[in-house]
C-alpha cells in the first residue's frame, strides 16, 4: 500500500474537515473567550477550512481567515463564498489596517519554529488594546503518540524524526508574549483527552493525517510495519474499550497588545 505524506501545508482539506471536524468542534469555548462583537475586525490565524471563521462572522464580526495551506483556503472559499480568506504565513503576514483581535485555534503549534516572529506579526496586526486569543498544544501534548512514533522509527533502524510542532510550557509562552508586547490576561494549561472517533486504525491513522510529512523518505516497504508498531506501542496509553483517545494538552490564552 502507498501512503501519501502531505506536509502540514499540503493537508488534504477534505479529510481534515470531515474526519477531523473535532479540530473545529473543540474551538467553540475559544470563540466564547474571544467574545466577538458586532462590527469588530478579527483575523482568524490558521483558519483551516474556515469553520470557526464562519462562526465568528455569524456573531457580526468582519473576519479575515489566513492559512498557510492553499488547499485549506480553496476549500474555505468554496464553503463560505462571502467571507475573506487569504493564504499567508503566521510568521510574516501583514494587514493593511490594524484589527481588533487575532484568534487562532490549534494552529500556532504548526508555526512554532519561530514563535517570536509569529507573536511579532500578530502584534503588528493589532490595534493597541487589541486581543490575541488562542489555543495550541502545550508542553506534553501528544506525548504518548510521539513517544510511540519515535520508538517505532528507531526500532526500524530509521533516524528519529524531527517533529514539526512546538508545544511550549505556559511559562515559556507567557514570557514570549510579555516580551513581544502583550499583557497576558488569561492562561490555561490543561489535559484534553480527545477521542479519535474517525481513526479506526488509531494512532496509525493519526500519523497519516497529522504527521504524514514524517513518512516522506521512509522506504515504502517499511511503512506498514512502522505504523503497525506505532499502534502497538501507543495502545496501552491511548486505546480504550470505546476507541482511541489522543493525549492532547492545551495551552489557551488571552493577551492584550500594550
Ligand atoms: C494538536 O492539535 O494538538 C495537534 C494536532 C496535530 C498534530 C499535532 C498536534
Amino acid at each position: 500500500m502507498r501512503y501519501d505524506a502531505p506536509s502540514p501545508t499540503r493537508w488534504n482539506a477534505r479529510s481534515y474537515d470531515s474526519s477531523f471536524g473535532y479540530v473545529s468542534a473543540h474551538g467553540a469555548p475559544l470563540v466564547e473567550l474571544l467574545d466577538p462583537q458586532p462590527g469588530e475586525r478579527i483575523v482568524d490565524l490558521g483558519c483551516g477550512t474556515g469553520v470557526l471563521t464562519a462562526e465568528i462572522t455569524s456573531r457580526g464580526a468582519r473576519v479575515l481567515g489566513i492559512d498557510g495551506s492553499s488547499a485549506m483556503i480553496e476549500k474555505a472559499l468554496a464553503q463560505y463564498p462571502g467571507l475573506d480568506f487569504i493564504v499567508g504565513d503566521g510568521r510574516d503576514f501583514t494587514v493593511a489596517q490594524p484589527y481588533d483581535a487575532v484568534f487562532s485555534n490549534a494552529a500556532l503549534h504548526w508555526m512554532g519554529r519561530e514563535p517570536d516572529a509569529v507573536i511579532s506579526s500578530v502584534r503588528e496586526a493589532l490595534t493597541p488594546g487589541g486581543r490575541f486569543v488562542a489555543e495550541m498544544g502545550g508542553a506534553g501534548n501528544c506525548a504518548a503518540l510521539t513517544a510511540a512514533l519515535s520508538t517505532a522509527w528507531r526500532e526500524h533502524g530509521l533516524r528519529e524524526p524531527d517533529l514539526p510542532w512546538y508545544f511550549p510550557t505556559p511559562a515559556e509562552y507567557a514570557t514570549r508574549l510579555e516580551k513581544g508586547g502583550f499583557v497576558v490576561r488569561l492562561l490555561e494549561y490543561f489535559d484534553r483527552p480527545t477521542p479519535l472517533d474517525e481513526c479506526p486504525n488509531g494512532a496509525a491513522d493519526w500519523v497519516r493525517m497529522f504527521a504524514g510529512s514524517l513518512l516522506q523518505g521512509v522506504p515504502a516497504d517499511l511503512v506498514e510495519s512502522l505504523l503497525r508498531r506505532v499502534n502497538e506501542l501507543a495502545a496501552p496509553a491511548l486505546r480504550r474499550e470505546t476507541g482511541w483517545m489522543a493525549d492532547y494538552v492545551r495551552l489557551r490564552f488571552a493577551a492584550v497588545r500594550r
